[in-house]
């Protein structure tokens, strides 16, 4: 068997996809490897969203130039091959600037590894383009054996692309149009997880709620529609999705949230900014009262249900005033937790080309004040957790002996003192206690 050492960069897709590369490299004999020495063939799975995320890619591809020297003085080969969003953004590119690299792939070619991976042996190969095919009909199913080893939750990408074009984001660029995958399709994916021992799984798209697939009658349906058909799958406990956008929130999709017990009551719904102003310039087409207005009709539907977000400090033009109004829509939503950001200039994006820019001692002073009240935010949604009971799905060992951990419905990491024999089940838990990020609990039988 030849190792492959993958090193992953980026969203929760380029963890699933990593996992499909995988897959799809061991049908050419490759099997995973932790241990980068031993490996044959390096993938970089990268990512483009901001200018410091593209740059990893370059400081680790100067230590692999440094580690495939010494491999090769030891009469080893090593393939270095980079996949993900700087392959499909930078193509060529990235082999002029490291030459160092064998092959450039991107997030549509993973069902042509086993090919390409061959071809590199002879020559560099770049392949950047988006194919007609569906790539997930070509891609093999992850084995029953691969799927207990990677454990009880996994994510299932339903929906990739994007054609919402945020004039600061390189998505719609590097992940192409919007493309649902039918639902047959993913029920087939879900039941293949189910039977290796998923017992939760998150759907992923960059704009998963966007989500309009074919049913086997070749009726389009959205995601509510996808979400109750995996609901029927016996022995799957637990679903969510990610990320979805405002204005694809549909009735319907609210609803479920009010029906589906097994449908987590935790949404991640980025808004970004909270100012009309610099929401209208980041193209998001939507008011600040209209993404309050959809809290408000989820919070009804789903009143245990708790929210996260993403947003940006420091879009172009971003005035006190503005960036005042994102402090006070975050002090009106209360959020259980959030993932904050300077603004990056993206090339070729309609950000990079705009008046304004917000210089970065402005940038930093602003993520500050943002992220101590997000900080806040979810320090008082922990502590607000003391007291209740939810059910906790337990995933492993705890740190300590005769500890197991497992995550509450919020994604919080529960830490309880019981047998090993409970990993793998859902038990309510009583919580009494929290640390940092993580909640202390009992079983309550
Ligand atoms: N599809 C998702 C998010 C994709 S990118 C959505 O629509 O919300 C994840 C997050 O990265 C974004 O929500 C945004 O907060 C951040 N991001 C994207 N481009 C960025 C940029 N140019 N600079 C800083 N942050 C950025
Ligand atoms: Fe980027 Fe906007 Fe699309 Fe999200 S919706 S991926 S932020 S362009
Ligand atoms: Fe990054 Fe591409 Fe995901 S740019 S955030 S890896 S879609």
């Amino acid at each position: 068997m030849k190792k492959l050492f993958i090193k992953t960069y980026g969203c929760q897709m380029n963890v699933y996809d990593s996992d499909r590369m995988s897959d799809a490299l061991a049908a050419s004999g490759y099997e995973a490897t932790t241990e980068i020495n031993d490996a044959d063939l390096v993938v970089l799975n990268t990512c483009h969203i901001r200018e410091k995320a593209a740059e990893k890619v370059y400081s680790e591809l100067g230590r692999l130039r440094i580690l495939r020297k010494s491999q090769e003085a030891k009469g080893k080969k090593m393939m270095i091959g980079i996949a993900g969003c700087v392959a499909q953004a930078e193509g060529e590119e990235i082999m002029r600037r490291a030459p160092v690299v064998d092959l450039v792939f991107g997030p549509q070619s993973y069902h042509k590894l086993p090919e390409l991976v061959g071809r590199a042996a002879n020559e560099k190969v770049v392949e950047t383009d988006f194919p007609a095919e569906d790539k997930f009909e070509h891609l093999p199913k992850a084995k029953r054996e691969t799927t207990i080893a990677r454990g009880l939750t996994s994510f299932l990408t339903v929906q990739e692309g994007c054609d919402k074009f945020c004039s600061f984001c390189v998505v719609p660029y590097t992940r192409g149009a919007e493309v649902s995958r039918p639902i047959a399709q993913v029920v087939a994916e879900a039941q293949n997880l189910v039977d290796g021992g998923v017992k939760e799984i998150t759907l992923l798209g960059q704009n998963v709620n966007a989500y309009h697939g074919l049913d086997e009658k070749g009726n389009s349906k959205g995601l509510a529609d996808l979400i109750y058909r995996l609901a029927d799958i016996k022995g799957l406990d637990r679903l969510r999705y990610t990320t979805s956008h405002p204005r694809d929130m549909d009735d319907a999709l609210i609803e479920a949230h009010r029906d589906l017990d097994m449908l987590m009551p935790y949404l991640h719904l980025p808004v970004q900014a909270g100012s009309d102003k610099i929401l209208k310039s980041m193209n998001r087409q939507h008011t600040a009262k209209e993404y309050m207005d959809l809290i408000d009709r989820i919070r009804t539907a789903r009143p245990d249900l708790a929210l996260s977000g993403d947003f940006i400090v420091g879009f172009p033009g971003e005035t006190e005033e503005d960036f005042e109004a994102t402090m006070q829509l975050v002090k009106d939503v209360h959020y259980a937790a959030a993932y904050s950001f300077k603004y990056s200039t993206r090339p070729g994006t309609p950000g990079a080309e705009m008046d304004e820019q917000v210089p970065e001692d402005v940038k930093y002073e602003r993520l500050q004040r943002l992220q101590e009240l997000l900080n806040a935010q979810q320090k008082e949604f922990n502590q607000s957790c003391v007291g209740q009971t939810f059910p906790v799905l337990f995933e492993k060992k705890g740190r300590d002996e005769g500890q197991i951990v497992g995550r509450s419905p919020y994604l919080q990491p529960v830490q309880v003192d019981a047998d090993l024999s409970l990993i793998g089940t859902i038990q309510q838990v009583s919580m009494h206690d929290t640390g940092k990020f993580s909640l202390f609990g009992k079983i309550v039988t």
